[in-house]
C-alpha cells in the first residue's frame, strides 16, 4: 500500500516553531516512529515552501497511490491553486491540521482545500497523520 505524505511550508521547522502550539516533536522523529510502526506500508514523504511544489507532488501522487496526507499549513487559507490539484487527481486526498485552526485567527478558518478532500483532521496534534493513515488502511481491508 502506496501512501504519500505532503507537507506545506515551515512545516519543516516543527519542533522549534512555536511549540505551545504545534508541540516539540520534529516532523522526522514522529515519521520514523511511524515507519516502524507500518512496516508494510510504502510512504512517500515530501515538503516543500513553495505553492507550485505543492502542486506538483499532488499531480505526482495523484494518480495511483492508495492515499494522499496532506497538511498544506498557510496554504491552506490562501491556494485556489492547491484545491483545483485536489480535484483534479483520483488519488484521496486527507486534510490534516495540528492546530485547531477554528480555535485561531479568523483567516484560518478558510479553507481552500476542504471542499476537495475524503475529510479533514484538525486539532488533534501530530496524532491526525496517523489517524489519516489508519482511514486509509482501513478502507482498504
Ligand atoms: C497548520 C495550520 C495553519 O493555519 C498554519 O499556517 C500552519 C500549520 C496546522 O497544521 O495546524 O502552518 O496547517
Amino acid at each position: 500500500m502506496k501512501i504519500a505524505i505532503i507537507n506545506g511550508p515551515n512545516l519543516n521547522l516543527l519542533g522549534q516553531r512555536e511549540p505551545g502550539i504545534y508541540g516539540s516533536s520534529s516532523f522526522e522523529d514522529f515519521f520514523n516512529e511511524l515507519k516502524k510502526k507500518y512496516t508494510a506500508i510504502q510512504f512517500y514523504y515530501f515538503q516543500s515552501n513553495i505553492e507550485g511544489e505543492l502542486v506538483s507532488a499532488l499531480q505526482q501522487y495523484g494518480f495511483g497511490y492508495d492515499g494522499i496526507i496532506l497538511n498544506p499549513a498557510a496554504y491552506t487559507h490562501t491556494s485556489v491553486a492547491i484545491g483545483d490539484a485536489i480535484a483534479a487527481i483520483k488519488t484521496p486526498v486527507i486534510e490534516v491540521h495540528i492546530s485547531n485552526v477554528h480555535a485561531r485567527e479568523a483567516f484560518r478558518h478558510l479553507s481552500h482545500v476542504s471542499a476537495k478532500v475524503a475529510g479533514s483532521i484538525i486539532g488533534l496534534g501530530l496524532k491526525g497523520y496517523e489517524l489519516a493513515l489508519t482511514y486509509f488502511i482501513d478502507s482498504k481491508k
